[in-house]
């Protein structure tokens, strides 16, 4: 969604960065780290924020963490929960675009990724799910590895997140349910400023029940219904891999963090007559033609750069497809073909209903003294809308068997309790996608996406400089499936906004190309034509006991030193959000780093 032009410079310029005193341990030029620590871990996002904390911990260990974009400290416009949705396109991202799709009538999008400490987490839209049990369990499956199903992981579930009250306080004890939640960094809570629209979705779930049913907490292992959307806010405020992991152990003396720095490749440090090449070291630069420097991990370099980055370094540095890479004059360290391959995400639509309510927020965006005084508000108290990133409540939906989505194929979902489809309800006009809030009128805003799509897309570099963007082709619409789901969602949109509850003010009329698209055929025109993503690519440095990237240990297969610890290693595409899974994955990452060096 973009926020007007004049409210984001409102919002970046009243609010600048101001550097603080706890900057200090948080290095910005290359002359100030040292040759040699334990770990280095490449990318300090979501992922790397975690194994910073957690490797560190020990004092006898050194850590060096390199990132490429800024810290996050200072920077109010990260801890605004409602204003998440303005950042892609600024300064903390890195302004990826896609190759054209043909599935979206050859129309390319933007592709956003965090550029900052913190990662993709300190720009997403906050929402936390760690998806169904089933999810672990496939993943145990294809990894051949039992450590990763449900019952072995819940434990990581729980060291990583906790339930906290929503902003405003109240009692939520029918919407959240505290069992299914733990103890650990990450903040998470329902939102904190009910809006007129959670009430009339919650209620007609309970009352339509079947495929609309309610869901009392999405984290309790099924992930099938409606409910309340669960999202990594405490006191009003995002919590993020840096707010949460990072920022708290700056000060540890065994730990280096050096920002606006990216790795340009691994360095093989292996000697004849090894045979084995060890990725151990890393060359590092602060400009496409500055110098390079290197820096050794002696016990392992640990990748956490992102479903891009990652899949980008190992074949800077050798590590894929050997024929692409000689092309490109890259010798061939690893011949891994399936680094880059397997990228997945989904598919995301913006379905627009005329209201006749005004109990919408679309006059926050239009209008500047609103703005201004709910900015205000949540300056003064971290109160009001802002506490909560747009979308209170949510819905997963199996399509019904015998759809003609489902027809020859094996159902692409992890099992009974996966869904195949997602509805997102936002109290006023979002934009997601090319078309604008109209100047007048109330709105709702149903996104739909396909959450176990079936089209797999790809990341490759295209040259040996490491400053130049890869070619990133998440292949959307590229199946029959996932076209066909999305006009079963579009058909679930309509269905559930035409539910009793609604007609009593709200009163909902499709807006738009949604209601001109009558049949199935124009809706799959109108998703083709308006479609965007939801940004949860996942799968490029896949795991797998068999082919794959990297082992169930997430150690690149064939190469020493090097481990990969990001969403690259998902194997299948998660039918939630997935940030929970990769504070989750990198939870249980540490401990098996930790148990192979023997530290306590
Ligand atoms: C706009 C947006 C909205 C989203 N909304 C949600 C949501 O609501 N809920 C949800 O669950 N998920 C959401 N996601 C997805 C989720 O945030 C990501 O899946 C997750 O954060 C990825 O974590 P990661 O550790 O794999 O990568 P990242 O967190 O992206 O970390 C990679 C880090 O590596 C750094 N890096 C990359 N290359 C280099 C290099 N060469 N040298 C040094 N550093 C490098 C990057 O700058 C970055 O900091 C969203 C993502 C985006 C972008
Ligand atoms: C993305 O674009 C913004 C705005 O132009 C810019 O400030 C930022 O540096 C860009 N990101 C990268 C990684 O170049
Ligand atoms: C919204 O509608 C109510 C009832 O019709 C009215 O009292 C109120 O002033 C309206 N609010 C705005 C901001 O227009």
């Amino acid at each position: 969604m973009s926020i007007k032009p004049t409210f984001l410079s409102f919002l970046l310029g009243l609010l600048a960065v101001f550097p603080l005193a706890s900057l200090a341990k948080v290095l910005t030029s290359i002359n100030q780290v040292k040759k040699q620590y334990d770990f280095v871990i490449v990318g300090g996002g979501t992922a790397g924020s975690v194994l910073a904390n957690r490797l560190s911990e020990n004092r006898d260990v050194s850590v060096l963490v390199v990132e490429a974009g800024d810290n996050n400290v200072g920077n109010v416009n990260l801890e605004i929960p409602f204003l998440g949705v303005a950042l892609p396109g600024t300064n903390v991202d890195w302004n990826y675009t896609t190759t054209p799709q043909a599935g979206f009538n050859g129309r390319s999008i933007p592709y956003a990724r965090g550029f900052v400490l913190g990662g993709s987490s300190s720009i997403n839209l906050l929402s936390y799910h760690r998806g169904s049990d089933d999810i672990w369990n496939r993943w145990a499956d294809i990894s051949g590895d039992d450590g990763w199903n449900w019952r072995s992981i819940e434990k990581y579930y729980m060291k990583s997140s906790r339930l906290v009250p929503p902003a405003d306080g109240r009692d939520v004890r029918s919407y959240v349910d505290p069992r299914d939640h733990g103890y650990g960094p990450i903040e998470v809570s329902v939102p904190g400023f009910p809006l007129p629209i959670d009430d009339i979705v919650l209620t007609s779930a309970k009352r339509l029940g079947g495929r609309f049913a309610f869901n009392d907490d999405f984290n309790g292992g099924n992930f099938l219904g409606i409910g309340y959307m669960q999202s990594t806010v405490g006191e009003g405020e995002r919590s993020s891999g840096a707010t949460a992991y990072l920022n708290p152990v700056f000060d540890r003396s065994n730990l280096d963090v050096l920002v606006n720095t990216r790795v340009t490749k691994l360095i093989n440090t292996a000697r004849p007559p090894n045979s084995t090449p060890a990725l151990n070291k890393v060359e590092l630069a602060q400009s496409s033609n500055g110098p390079r420097h290197q820096v050794l991990a002696s016990k392992e370099v640990i990748l956490a750069a992102g479903v891009i980055g990652t899949p980008q370094i190992l074949q800077l540095s050798g590590v894929g497809n050997k024929n692409t890479l000689r092309a490109l004059g890259i010798p061939s360290v690893a011949d891994l073909p399936e680094v880059g391959e397997n990228l997945a995400d989904h598919p995301l639509l913006a379905n627009y209903f005329e209201v006749q309510s005004n109990g919408t927020w679309d006059d926050v965006l239009r209008n500047g003294d609103v703005f201004g005084q709910t900015m205000g508000r949540w300056q003064a108290e971290r109160q009001g809308l802002f506490v909560d990133s747009p979308g209170n409540t949510v819905g997963f939906f199996k399509v019904p068997s015998g759809s003609p989505a489902l027809r020859g194929i094996q159902d692409p979902s992890s099992g009974s309790k996966s869904p195949h489809t997602e509805l997102i309800f936002v109290d006023g006009f979002a934009q997601f996608g090319s078309v604008a809030q109209p100047a007048e009128g109330n709105f709702v805003t149903v996104l739909s996406a396909v959450v176990s799509p079936t089209s797999r897309g790809s990341v490759k570099i295209v040259s040996a400089d490491p400053f130049a963007s890869p070619r990133i082709n998440p292949n959307f619409f590229g199946t029959n499936f996932d076209v066909l789901a999305m006009v079963q969602a579009i058909n679930d949109a309509v269905s559930f906004m035409s539910a009793p509850l609604w007609q009593q003010v709200f009163k909902p009329t499709p807006f738009g190309d949604l209601a001109t698209a009558k049949t199935d055929a124009a809706k799959a025109d109108f998703a083709r034509l308006r479609s965007v993503n939801i940004n949860h690519p996942v799968g490029t440095a896949k795991m797998s006991a068999k082919g794959g990237v990297v082992d169930a240990k997430l150690k690149v297969k064939g190469v020493d030193g090097l481990r990969v610890v990001d969403a690259s290693i998902f194997p299948v595409i998660p039918e939630c959000h997935p940030q929970a899974l990769v504070y989750i994955i990198a939870e249980r990452a540490a401990d098996l780093i930790k148990s192979q060096h023997r530290i306590q």
